[in-house]
C-alpha cells in the first residue's frame, strides 16, 4: 500500500489556500462537501483542460486550467443564456472583483459582454501573453459534487462571477477551448467562489497527470482526497506555506493589485543530495514582483531563470557522467538515449532533484518520472 500512495504523490501537486471574504453567491438546499472537475492534458498543446457547464440552458464550456489565473473568463461571442446578469458599475460584485473600470455605454446591441453601466476586468492569456478588457457578469454554473472518492450529484452555483474575453485571447489555447478557468488566489477565483457558494473551507486540491492518456482532477473543498481506492492522499502530504507576491503577475492589471499566482519558497536546489551552486537572491521575490518560485499549469515544462537553468543542467549532467548524451532536442538542453538509462518504480533511474523548502527537512523531491521527458525514438541522434 505504501508504494501506491507514494506513486501517486509523484504525479500530484496538492496545494491549499485560505482566504476570507464576504459571501456572495447563494447555494441550493443540498450542501456538498466538495466539488470535482476532471482535468485532461491536451496532446498537441500540453495544456491542462477542463469542462464547466454554464448558462441556461447549460452549455459545456471547454477551458484551459490556469492555476494562478485571477478568475474564469470565457469568450462571449455566441453567448445565449436567460440567466446572464451584467455586474453593474459600483455594485458589490464589482468591488469583490476589484474592478477599477466602468463601461458606461456599449455601442453594439446589448448582449453578454456588451452592456451599459457594467464594470470590467482584464482577462489574460499567459500562454500567448495577451490581455484585454472585458465585462464582468454572473451566470449559472453546474458542477459535480464528490464525497472525496466517488462523483456525486450535480449542483449549481446560480451567480458565478466571470469575465467576457475577446476572441483574440483564445489564440494559442487548445482546439475547442473557449476561455480559461482561473484557480488563483483572487476573491473571484473559482476556488473562492465555490467555497463561498457552499460554505466549505477555502481549500482545494489539484492532481495533474504528466500523461495525456490519464486524467487529473481538481477538488474544491476539504478532503478526503481518495485519488486511489481507499488511499487518502491528504494524509501523506508535505506542507509548505504559499507566498503572496505583492505585485500582480497577470498580463494586465489595475495598479496596486497583488498577484493571484501561488508562490512557494524554494531555498535551494539539490541534485543527488548535493547543493547546486546558484545565485540564491534570484529565489526571492524582489520589490518589483520578479523572482521567486511560482506554481504554474500553463508552462508545459519547468521554466528556470537562465543562470539557474545552466547550473541545474550542469550539475545534473555531472551526476550522470556515465550515461552517454545524445543531441539535445529543443526546448531541452540535455538528452540521453533511454536505452542507457535503467528504470525504477519512480521512473528512469536518474539523480533525484530536490527543491528544498522552508527547512532542510522539507523538500519537494522530483524523481525520474517527473524530471525526464520521453521523446519519440527517431528524434535521437548521437552527436
Ligand atoms: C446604451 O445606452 C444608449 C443610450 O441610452 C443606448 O442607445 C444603447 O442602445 C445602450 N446600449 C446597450 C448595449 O444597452
Ligand atoms: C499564439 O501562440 C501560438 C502557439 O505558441 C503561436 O503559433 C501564435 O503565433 C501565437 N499568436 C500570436 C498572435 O501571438
Ligand atoms: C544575483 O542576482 C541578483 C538579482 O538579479 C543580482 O543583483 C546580483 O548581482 C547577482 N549576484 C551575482 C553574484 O551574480
Amino acid at each position: 500500500m505504501a508504494s501506491s500512495s507514494f506513486h501517486c504523490l509523484l504525479f500530484c501537486s496538492v496545494l491549499f489556500h485560505l482566504i476570507f471574504f464576504p459571501s456572495l453567491a447563494k447555494s441550493a438546499s443540498f450542501r456538498p462537501k466538495a466539488l470535482v472537475l476532471p482535468v485532461t492534458k491536451d496532446s498537441s498543446t500540453l495544456q491542462y483542460l477542463t469542462t464547466l457547464s454554464q448558462r441556461t440552458p447549460l452549455v459545456p464550456i471547454k477551458l484551459t486550467v490556469h492555476l494562478g489565473g485571477q478568475f474564469l473568463w470565457v469568450e462571449c461571442e455566441d453567448y445565449i443564456s436567460s440567466t446572464y446578469k451584467p455586474a453593474r458599475c459600483n455594485s458589490a460584485q464589482c468591488s469583490l472583483a476589484n474592478s477599477k473600470s466602468c463601461t458606461t455605454e456599449c455601442y453594439s446591441p446589448p448582449s453578454p459582454g456588451c452592456n451599459n453601466n457594467t464594470c470590467g476586468l482584464l482577462p489574460d492569456n499567459p500562454i500567448n501573453r495577451t490581455a484585454g478588457g472585458g465585462d464582468l457578469g454572473q451566470d449559472m454554473v453546474s458542477i459535480q459534487s464528490t464525497d472525496g472518492s466517488n462523483p456525486g450529484r450535480l449542483v449549481s452555483v446560480p451567480n458565478l462571477l466571470f469575465t467576457c474575453g475577446s476572441a483574440f485571447l483564445l489564440e494559442g489555447l487548445a482546439s475547442g477551448v473557449k476561455g480559461m478557468a482561473g484557480l488563483g488566489r483572487a476573491k473571484i477565483g473559482l476556488p473562492s467562489q465555490f467555497a463561498s457558494a457552499f460554505s466549505f473551507r477555502r481549500k482545494f486540491a489539484i492532481c495533474l497527470s504528466s500523461s495525456t492518456s490519464s486524467k487529473g482532477v481538481v477538488i474544491f473543498g476539504d478532503g478526503p482526497y481518495n485519488l486511489l481506492p481507499n488511499i487518502d492522499v491528504s494524509k501523506s502530504l508535505i506542507f509548505t506555506p504559499l507566498i503572496l507576491n505583492p505585485v500582480s503577475t497577470a498580463g494586465a492589471y489595475f495598479t496596486g493589485e497583488p498577484s493571484s499566482d501561488y508562490f512557494i519558497k524554494v531555498k535551494s536546489i539539490k541534485i543527488n543530495e548535493k547543493v547546486v551552486k546558484l545565485n540564491t537572491s534570484l529565489l526571492a521575490i524582489d520589490n518589483e514582483g520578479y523572482g521567486g518560485t511560482k506554481l504554474s499549469t500553463v508552462n508545459p515544462y519547468t521554466v528556470l531563470e537562465k543562470s539557474i537553468y545552466n547550473a541545474v543542467v550542469n550539475a545534473f549532467v555531472k551526476e550522470v557522467a556515465n550515461i552517454p548524451r545524445v543531441k539535445a532536442v529543443a526546448p531541452f538542453g540535455a538528452c540521453f538515449n533511454s536505452k542507457n538509462i535503467g528504470s525504477t518504480r519512480v521512473g528512469p533511474a536518474v539523480p533525484q532533484i530536490d527543491l528544498v523548502l522552508q527547512s532542510e527537512s522539507v523538500y519537494w523531491r522530483i524523481f525520474g518520472a517527473n524530471s525526464m521527458v520521453q521523446l519519440p525514438r527517431p528524434q535521437f541522434q548521437t552527436p
